[in-house]
């Protein structure tokens, strides 16, 4: 579980002067838990995915990640491994020569034994179907496959929770729905990710409609939080803070109206 208690986060603006940008947010995100974030631009969703995993501390409140506060320095490697993330770039988060050296340099630094790690870059690759790029430089890759490989690196290490940050929001249509698939895949399926807890930030509502649970930030404060379809069924003060439920749920409305 990961709670989050009471956090407000600011960032510095000049000398004397700070900017908040989270306001007293408290949260718990249960293991196994599917979430998906929304919400304007600048309402606070990346700042707060970044406190999820130690990247930024908050500036009052705790975040706890399976019992480990945040803001113990000691604690910082062991939840970056429990609480992995992507982002929207993935050309800011590959770092390696090879597409199989990208998913093994976690691993090595984690020091698993080499059997070990190459059954692991195996698995990875099969699982995202990059198997025929093994070998090749990532800046071959196409924008969807460069995402998936900065997931399959993260993915690697085993985390408990998985952040993606609009991973889908560079791609074309037919990526984003294998991004989401694969996803949806990882929090559900039998194997070594089994209900693996994912928190998904995207700016595509009919992203969240599969997931258990929506959150909606808005100013740096949580708007909204429940079951996607009740939390879409707001449509009036979701349409206030523009965002616009998905299709699907305006025509149910619609339909209910007349
Ligand atoms: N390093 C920083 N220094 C000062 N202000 C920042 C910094 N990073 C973000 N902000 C401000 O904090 C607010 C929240 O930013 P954040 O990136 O968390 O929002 P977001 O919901 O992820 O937005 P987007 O949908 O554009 O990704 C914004 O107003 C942003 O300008
Ligand atoms: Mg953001």
């Amino acid at each position: 579980m990961i709670s989050i208690n009471d956090i407000s986060f600011e960032y510095p603006i000049t000398d004397e002067k700070t900017r908040t940008v989270l306001k007293n947010i408290s949260l718990e995100i249960k293991a196994g838990e599917s979430i998906t974030v929304m919400g304007p631009n600048g309402s606070g969703k990346t700042t707060f995915a970044r406190c999820l995993n130690g990247l930024l501390v908050p500036s009052k409140g705790k975040v706890v990640v399976d019992g480990l506060p945040t803001d113990e320095p000691t604690n910082l490697t062991e939840i970056r491994r429990r609480v992995g993330m992507v982002f929207q770039n993935p050309d800011n988060q590959i770092v390696s020569a090879t597409v199989e050296r990208e998913i093994a340099f976690g691993l090595e630094n984690l020091g698993k034994p080499y059997d070990e790690m190459h059954r692991i870059v195996d698995e990875e690759l099969e699982k995202f179907n990059l198997q025929q790029y093994r070998k090749k430089a990532p800046h071959y890759l196409s924008g969807g496959e460069k995402q998936k490989l900065a997931m399959a690196a993260v993915l690697a290490m085993r985390p408990s929770y998985l952040i993606l940050d609009e991973p889908t929001s560079l791609l074309d249509p037919q990526s984003r729905k294998d991004i989401l698939q694969l996803v949806r895949q990882f929090h559900s399926a039998e194997n070594d990710h089994s209900h693996i807890t994912t928190i998904f930030i995207t700016q595509f509502a009919e992203e969240a409609l599969s997931a258990d649970r929506l959150i909606i930030f808005y100013d740096g404060r949580i708007f909204m939080d429940g079951a996607p379809e009740k939390v879409f069924s707001n449509i009036k003060p979701l349409l206030e803070i523009g965002l616009e439920p998905p299709v699907k749920i305006l025509m149910q409305n619609l339909v209910k109206r007349t």
